[in-house]
């Protein structure tokens, strides 16, 4: 079966603990607040470019001799200021791989489970090589510094996974892939192209009560109607309360649902495979096709999608 043979992740060096953000923006809050309402202590923000997150995360993920076999990649990301090249043609060129062709997807915080949908489903065209499947994000330059419920809330940051094409989908693959109307306009971002200006409005109790009524309940039933037993859930990391009440409505083990938001705080279309890099750092996830992931992610749109797999 196709299956996944590597991760990989890269944060840039710039930590911003939340004391410091409050120092360089002057917002009007503290570091309880932030910390009792999100869960999130820091956050990094990137001096280097969007695309330069993306190249440092590729180069973890694929050895040099891989390259050239390298078929397809796919690019999940809400923060690009170029409509054109995509990033990932613009990786494709950086990083040599020159036989890929690739393209990007804007799913917002749920851009990565788009990204795998299309993967795994083209990758199956290919009875060798390798199919590159990236979230980058670099949030800190679509937020406005003055408004103090989302510049809190993102960070920067890369990750993602090679598979190993062999004409199959990822064993025992099953997702299902949401949408709904924005109505209340829960999250939006403005962008003036030729300004390099975008500004991120969010109505954060509107997109939490999403997550309450539409996301929580969805995977219960998925994990319910696939009969799922799974290693980990691996949520996109919007909120640490947000976390606890998957938890608590799925009556899961903590273990279970591991989070790293107090670190990196949301990284939107980054944070699932930023996370499970670190499972694998942590060798709490093996890469040998033995344990059974379930991922969520959740976000603008409105859409959300749940997959579960075996890595
Ligand atoms: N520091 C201090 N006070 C703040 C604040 C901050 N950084 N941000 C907002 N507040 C204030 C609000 O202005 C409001 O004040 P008021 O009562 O005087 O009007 C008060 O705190 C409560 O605001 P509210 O928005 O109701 O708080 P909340 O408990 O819903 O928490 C979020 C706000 C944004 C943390 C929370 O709604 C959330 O995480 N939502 C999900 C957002 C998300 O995940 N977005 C990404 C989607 S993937």
């Amino acid at each position: 079966m196709g299956h996944i043979i590597q991760t990989g992740s890269f944060l840039p060096g710039n930590k911003i603990t939340n004391d410091k953000l409050i120092q360089r923006t002057q917002i009007d809050s503290n570091d309880d607040w932030i910390q009792q309402r999100t869960g999130i202590k820091s956050r990094y923000w990137a001096e280097e470019s969007l695309i330069s997150l993306g190249i440092n995360a590729a180069k973890k993920i694929v050895q040099s001799s891989q390259l050239s076999d390298i078929k397809l990649v796919v690019v999940a990301s809400m923060s690009s200021y170029l409509p054109t090249p995509s990033l990932a043609n613009q990786l494709i060129a950086a990083i040599g791989a020159e036989n890929a062709w690739g393209f990007d997807i804007n799913g917002a915080c749920s851009g990565f489970v788009m990204a795998l949908e299309v993967a795994n489903a083209l990758s199956q065209q290919y009875t060798e090589g390798y199919t590159l499947v990236l979230g980058i994000e670099k949030m800190s330059q679509i937020l406005n510094p003055d408004d103090r419920s989302t510049i809190i809330l993102f960070g920067d940051g890369a990750g993602g996974l090679l598979i190993e094409n062999n004409g199959k989908a990822l064993p025992e693959f099953c997702s299902q892939q949401l949408a709904q109307a924005d109505s209340e306009r829960a999250i939006t971002v403005d962008v003036s192209y030729c300004q390099n200006n975008a500004v991120m409005e969010m109505k954060g109790r509107e997109v939490f009560n999403f997550v309450m009524r539409q996301v929580i309940p969805t995977l219960k039933d998925f994990i319910e109607e696939h009969q799922l037993s799974f290693d980990y859930l691996i949520a996109h990391q919007a909120n640490q309360r947000l976390l606890d009440l998957m938890e608590q409505k799925l009556s899961i083990e903590k273990e279970k649902i591991p989070s790293n938001i107090a670190s990196v705080a949301n990284l939107s279309a980054a944070s699932i495979p930023v996370l499970l890099d670190k499972l694998v750092q942590e060798k709490k996830v093996r890469l040998e096709g033995k344990q059974q992931v379930v991922l969520t992610g959740f976000g603008a749109g409105l859409a959300w999608g749940h997959q579960s797999f075996k890595l």
